[in-house]
């Protein structure tokens, strides 16, 4: 069966995230780093938002799949804070990158073998194209929301994640402020000059 228009364009995020994976590792710079971390969590929220659901309503019996899909999203986003709070071109840049890509790689390969399966079979055609034009949507507006932060998602860090992200950005005194104080202090540091 040939891919429905939702499976092609999540197998295109997939391959376009893993070349991002190779650029980074051999120019590991924060445009890059911001770059793929935009496209991951925007894919990720999307596919929870239009794809995951539709799943799970037009084929029951796959939603242990999607439950598990959400728990790597999670798993991997954890290890996207960490390699987001590392500075680039360092060893615990290259160790926290090597340990995110290992996580992506499983969730991407589980997911080509099991959701996007799943989704080809439960959706006619007209279905899966209102699906790949919702997700597509979903995925654009994550990914401008992710571009005023340098693809940190703010809203998803612990206090800890915080202080470790303002002090990465050279902000002083970090400690003492309130998570509000240092989420708004952090998208001024983060929101990329164009
Ligand atoms: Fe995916
Ligand atoms: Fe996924």
């Amino acid at each position: 069966m040939p891919d429905n228009a939702v499976v092609a364009a999540i197998k295109n995020d997939h391959r376009t995230l893993e070349r991002m994976f190779d650029q980074l590792r051999k120019n590991p710079d924060e445009k890059t780093l911001a770059e793929m971390s935009i496209l991951f969590v925007a894919h990720g929220k999307a596919e929870e938002a239009e794809v995951y659901p539709k799943l799970a309503v037009k084929s029951p019996e796959d939603k242990g799949d999607v439950f598990h899909g959400v728990e790597e999203h999670r798993e991997a986003e954890e290890h996207l804070r960490a390699l987001q709070a590392a500075e680039p071109g360092t060893e615990d840049f290259t160790d926290r990158l090597e340990k995110f890509v290992e996580s992506v790689d499983h969730h991407v390969e589980e997911e080509e073998s099991s959701i996007l399966p799943e989704l080809n079979q439960a959706l006619d055609e007209d279905e899966a194209a209102r699906v790949a034009e919702a997700f597509h949507q979903a995925e654009e507006a994550e990914k401008t929301r992710l571009a005023a932060t340098s693809g940190r998602d703010l809203d998803a860090m612990s206090k800890e994640e915080l202080v470790a992200q303002a002090e990465r950005q050279g902000l002083t005194g970090v400690s003492s402020r309130t998570k509000d104080e240092l989420k708004t202090e952090l998208h001024a540091a983060l929101n990329p000059k164009v």
